[in-house]
């Protein structure tokens, strides 16, 4: 008899069910690095900022300007719960028709964080007064109080610290590098009114101010897609990006 028809039906652990969801949305530095982007821009931000070390395989830290949290919120958002997600975009089915931002599982902050250890600073008070939480595979392991201007910060070390296997496909530094460049350009030109910037290693690799009054969408991302793609950028691909809007 084979081992696989020898073997009992058992429940997993919870951390181990977190651990192989955590798959389907972290699959290397750039998936993380989509997340928390998106996730600043359904935030209202009007800046974002993504810092890499080693091609995010040591650090990737995100840090907006949108609406931030509370501290109830914070640690909602972050923690994964037995039986049902966290998210503020939905509250039921129908919601999804139509929903207008890139998010609405509630599972990203809980995936990346149950793969990683997690620093989030958060304001949503005009005071500057902020929370910070720190998770170390997804277990709340410190929360104080701290100041900064309204916004989220959120920092994750080590990825995939915990799952040595798939830390082992992480690919090389260049690479991880050009794929969380990739990803963010994406975005960039899904937004060519919001500035972002990255850095890796302390280099800037893509730098895109906002210079365009709201309503020119067209001229927006015309300029927007000569920044990011700088001088393999031509005519043609500017107007295949801007024809159908
Ligand atoms: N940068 C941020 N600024 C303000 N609120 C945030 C930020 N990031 C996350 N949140 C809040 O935390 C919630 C959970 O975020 P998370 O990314 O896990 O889920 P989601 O965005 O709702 O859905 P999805 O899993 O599809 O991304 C969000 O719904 C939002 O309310
Ligand atoms: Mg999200």
């Amino acid at each position: 008899m084979s081992v696989v028809a020898r073997a009992r039906v058992q429940l997993l652990a919870g951390h181990v069910a977190d651990q192989i969801a955590a798959g389907e949305v972290v699959e290397r530095p750039a998936s993380v690095v989509k997340e928390l982007v998106e996730n600043a821009l359904d935030a209202g931000a009007q800046a974002v900022r993504v810092d890499l070390e080693d091609g995010g395989k040591t650090l990737i830290r995100v840090s907006d300007d949108g609406a931030g949290m509370d501290r109830e919120d914070a640690r909602l958002a972050l923690q994964r719960h037995a039986t049902s997600n966290a998210t503020s975009k939905i509250r039921t089915a129908t919601d999804l028709i139509g929903v207008a931002t890139f998010g609405f599982r509630g599972e990203a902050l809980p995936a990346i964080a149950s793969v990683s250890r997690v620093e989030l600073e958060t304001s949503n008070d005009a005071e500057g007064g902020a929370t910070r939480l720190r998770l170390i595979g997804g277990k709340l392991d410190g929360e104080d109080e701290s100041a900064r201007q309204r916004g989220t910060t959120v920092t994750v070390r080590g990825l995939f610290y915990n799952t040595p296997a798939r830390r082992k496909f992480l690919r090389a530094t260049a690479t991880e590098t050009r794929a969380a460049v990739e990803a963010l350009t994406v975005l960039a030109l899904t937004r060519p009114d919001v500035a972002y910037s990255l850095t890796s290693d302390g280099r800037v690799l893509l730098d895109c101010a906002t210079r365009s009054p709201c309503g020119r969408r067209k001229q927006a991302i015309a300029r927007r897609l000569r920044r990011v793609t700088g001088p393999r950028c031509c005519c043609f691909s500017i107007c295949r990006a801007t024809r159908w809007m």
